[in-house]
C-alpha cells in the first residue's frame, strides 16, 4: 500500500511544544503539511507556528490538555472549521512514570495513565470518524520499545505502552480496509526535556528528536503500519523472548545488573510537580 502524500495535508501533532512532537511538526511541515500544533504551553507552539510560517509553511497552534476531554473535543473542533478535515494525527504527548512502583502515589499512576494512554484514545476517538468519512488518514501513535520490553523501574510508563502498542495494532486492522492506517512508533533513548537521558542509552543509542520525526515521515509517506521501532534492530529480540523466553530472562538479567539496561527511574519526578498532585 502506498502512504499519504504530504503536500497539503492537514496534520495534527500533541505534544508538539518541544522534542519529539517539535521535531516531527517541523519535519511534516517541511514536507508540505499544513500543520496544526497542540500542547499546553501556548508560548511554545506559537514560537514553533511562527519559525514554520517563516518559511512560508502553514501552521495552526492550539493550546490543548490531552487529558482533558473538552479540550480534545475543542481541538478536534477548531481543526476541522479551520481545514474542513484531518488527514494524519500524531498521537505524542506523553509524560514519564519511572520509579519504583511501591513508591509512586495512586495520583501519579492515575496521570501517568490518563496522558500516555486515555488522551491517545480519546484523540483518536475524536479523529478517526472525519478521517474514516473522508476514507483517508493516518494515525501515528508514539509509543516506545518500553511497549514492547518490560524494564525495571518503569511498570507504569511501560504498562501504558505497551497498551498503546496493543490498541494500534488493533485499530490499524480494524479501519484499514476503510483507508486509515494506525501505526505506533517505538523510539529507544531520545534525549529531550521530559526524558534528559544525559548518560548515555546502555546498548541502545541516544538519538536526538530529528531521527524519529524523519521516520514519522516516512511511516506515513509509506503507508507503513502498524509498528515500527526506531531504532529497529532492538524489536528483533522479541524472537529470543518468544522462543527461548529463559534465554532472554538471563540475558536481560546480567545486561541489567550491568547496567546496560538503563530504567527510567527517577525520571519522573518533575512531571507530578508540574500536575500538583504530588
Ligand atoms: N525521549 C525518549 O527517550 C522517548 C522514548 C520513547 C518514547 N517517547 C515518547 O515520545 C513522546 C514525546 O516525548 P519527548 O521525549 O519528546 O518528551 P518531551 O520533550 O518532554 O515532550 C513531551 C510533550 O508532551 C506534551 N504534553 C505532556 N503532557 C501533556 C498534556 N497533558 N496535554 C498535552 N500535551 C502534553 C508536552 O507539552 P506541554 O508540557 O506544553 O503540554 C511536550 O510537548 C512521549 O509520548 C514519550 O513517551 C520518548
Amino acid at each position: 500500500m502506498s502512504g499519504l502524500d504530504l503536500r497539503g495535508a492537514v496534520a495534527v501533532v500533541t505534544g508538539a511544544s518541544s522534542g519529539i512532537g517539535w521535531a516531527t511538526a517541523d519535519a511534516l511541515a517541511r514536507r508540505g503539511a499544513k500543520v496544526v500544533v497542540a500542547a499546553r504551553r501556548e508560548e511554545r507552539l506559537v514560537e514553533l507556528a511562527g519559525a514554520i510560517e517563516r518559511r512560508r509553511g502553514t501552521a495552526l497552534p492550539v493550546p490543548c490538555d490531552v487529558s482533558r476531554p473538552d479540550q480534545v473535543e475543542a481541538l478536534r473542533d477548531r481543526v476541522l472549521a479551520t481545514f474542513g478535515r484531518c488527514d494524519v494525527l500524531v498521537n505524542n504527548a506523553g509524560i514519564p512514570g519511572g520509579g519504583a512502583f511501591a513508591d509512586l502515589s495512586m495520583a501519579q499512576v492515575e496521570r501517568v495513565i490518563a496522558v500516555n494512554y486515555v488522551a491517545v484514545l480519546a484523540c483518536t476517538h475524536a479523529f478517526l470518524a472525519p478521517m474514516l468519512r473522508g476514507g483517508r488518514g493516518h494515525i501515528v501513535n508514539v509509543a516506545s520499545l518500553a511497549g514492547r520490553f518490560a524494564v525495571p523501574g518503569s511498570s507504569v510508563y511501560s504498562s501504558t505502552k505497551h497498551a498503546v502498542v496493543a490498541f494500534s495494532e488493533s485499530l490499524h486492522y480494524e479501519v484499514a480496509p476503510r483507508g486509515v492506517r494506525v501505526t505506533s512508533v517505538n523510539p529507544g533513548f531520545v534525549s529531550t526535556e521530559g526524558f534528559p537521558h544525559r548518560r548515555g542509552g546502555g546498548i541502545l543509542p541516544v538519538l536526538p528528536p530529528r531521527r524519529v520525526a524523519e521516520v514519522i515521515v516516512r511511516v506515513i509517506e509509506r503507508g507503513t503500519a502498524p509498528e515500527v521501532s526506531v531504532p529497529r534492530w532492538p524489536a528483533s529480540l522479541q524472537i529470543v523472548r518468544l522462543l527461548a523466553p529463559p534465554l532472554y530472562r538471563f540475558g536481560f538479567r546480567r545486561a541489567h545488573a550491568r547496567g546496560l539496561v538503563p530504567t527510567t527511574r527517577g525520571v519522573g519526578a518533575s512531571t507530578f510537580e508540574d500536575e500538583g498532585d504530588s
